[in-house]
């Protein structure tokens, strides 16, 4: 298993190129499976998760070639089953989203139940519920969800949580249903608003895309279309706390600035200047060390819970205290422990975690539970002294698109070592 050996201490210096998101090109690359036609979809990040996605669409029978730039192009003509197994789903619960747009085009899906994951039991019952009310004949047997329709129909929907796959589910499913499908209480994350153009582009009709309330009016059928996924604004994120961690000046090119108003607010309260342009943002700490920042995360457009554990790495070195408070998911600071055994000076009390910011960390061997927590904990190795050992890292490789690379071009020290 690989390692990253990470030699802090440097301030973070330059220009980086922020990948395609990871969280928009999941589902995108699901929808594939509504059109009738072939999908060429571009502005792919290189990630262990798009690749297990690609494996999943192979496995169905969907044809599937990448060119040297990352785009791919999907023939889902050659579909010949609708299962997705339990060996690639338990690796990446994502794959779920497949079970929208197979009922919905196929009339089937066979798709394993995604177990619960380190930050959270994380359950699929909107996603099935959603279904059922549209129409679907569900049953949940053998670890399996098997689900049956012969046309969906349109039904009006109110989630009982802001779920962002579980709308993305309901929102692809209800693009070729018979009748009109309200979605309330809909997620208005940025990535749920890139499946709505990219569903647009193959010929749905979608209103209230970034609203709480979806409105799709059912088609016969969709067509394949080109499609550039939008930029990841988590990449973006943790680039640019790692800029403010280390007192250094980091430039994000290729990104969606309007995405991140939430993230930006916090980085200027921790005493970053910031500019923005049309797809990029640059920050600039001028050598100084950030003022802590209490934040709360909750469903866009407030703060991600995917940056709370990069804001728990800056406030560890911040000056004062701050506090945590995650309210999405049940068990996400794992990482906070890892970072005690780096000198960070953390409480944890129910779901929130307080933090009083110590001038430096210590390096320790650590080891990363999450995709988000290895990224903390990187940014963590980033401002501490000696070598940080990050164990487990096949973690950030399903998120972040060579990240030692794009690190080292900003001037950390940092390596990745075979385990
Ligand atoms: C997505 C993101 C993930 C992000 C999360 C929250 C993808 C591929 N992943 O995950 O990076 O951290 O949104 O922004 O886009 N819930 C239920 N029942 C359900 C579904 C969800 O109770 O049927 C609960 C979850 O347990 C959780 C909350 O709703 O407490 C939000 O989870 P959800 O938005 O569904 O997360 P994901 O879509 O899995």
């Amino acid at each position: 298993m690989d390692k990253l050996i990470i030699s802090g201490g440097r301030p973070l210096e330059g220009d980086v190129r922020i990948s395609g998101a990871k969280n928009a090109v999941l589902p995108i690359l699901a929808a594939t499976l509504l059109a009738d036609g072939p999908m060429t979809i571009g502005n792919v990040p290189h990630l262990q998760d798009v690749t297990t996605t690609m494996e999943l669409l192979g496995r169905m029978g969907v044809s599937l070639t990448v060119d040297e730039r990352m785009r791919i192009e999907v023939d889902p003509s050659t579909l010949h089953q609708c299962v997705a197994p339990y060996e690639l789903v338990r690796t990446m619960r994502a794959s779920i989203l497949v079970l929208g747009p197979l009922l919905a085009r196929y009339g089937e899906a066979e798709v394993s139940l995604p177990g619960g994951c380190a930050i959270g039991s994380r359950p699929v019952n909107i996603h099935l519920e959603g279904l059922a009310a549209m129409g679907a004949d569900i049953r949940v047997e053998g670890g399996y969800i098997r689900a049956r329709a012969n046309r969906l129909k349109g039904a009006r929907l109110v989630l009982d949580t802001v779920t962002v796959t579980g709308t993305e589910n309901l929102l692809m499913a209800a693009c070729l249903a018979d009748g009109i499908t309200v979605i309330e209480n809909a997620a208005r994350e940025p990535e749920v608003v890139d499946l709505a153009n990219c569903l647009k582009a193959m010929g749905a009709r979608i209103h209230g895309a970034g609203t709480d309330t979806l409105t799709v009016e059912g088609v016969s059928s969709l067509h394949g279309c080109e499609y550039r996924v939008l930029a990841d604004r988590i990449e973006t994120g943790t680039f640019l706390v790692a800029g403010a961690m280390t007192g250094g000046r980091v430039r994000t090119r290729d990104t969606a600035p309007k995405t991140l108003d939430a993230v930006l607010l916090k980085l200027e309260e921790a005493g970053a200047h910031i500019n923005v342009g049309e797809d990029w943002i640059e920050l600039d700490m001028q050598g100084r060390r950030p003022r802590a920042v209490s934040l709360r995360t909750a469903p866009y457009p407030a703060f991600p819970t995917d940056m709370q554990a990069q804001f728990v790495a800056l406030n560890t070195v911040a000056e004062g205290i701050a506090t945590i408070t995650e309210t999405v998911f049940e068990n996400r600071f794992m990482h906070a422990l890892e970072m005690q055994r780096m000198g960070a000076d953390i409480r944890i009390e129910g779901n929130t975690a307080i933090i009083r910011g110590v001038p430096r960390l210590k390096a320790a061997p650590v080891m990363a539970t999450d995709l988000r927590a290895s990224a903390s904990l990187i940014l963590a190795g980033l401002v501490s002294d000696g070598d940080t050992l990050v164990d487990r890292i096949y973690h950030i490789d399903r998120g972040y698109e060579c990240i030692e690379e794009k690190l080292s071009q900003l001037g950390a020290g940092i390596r990745r070592v075979p385990g």
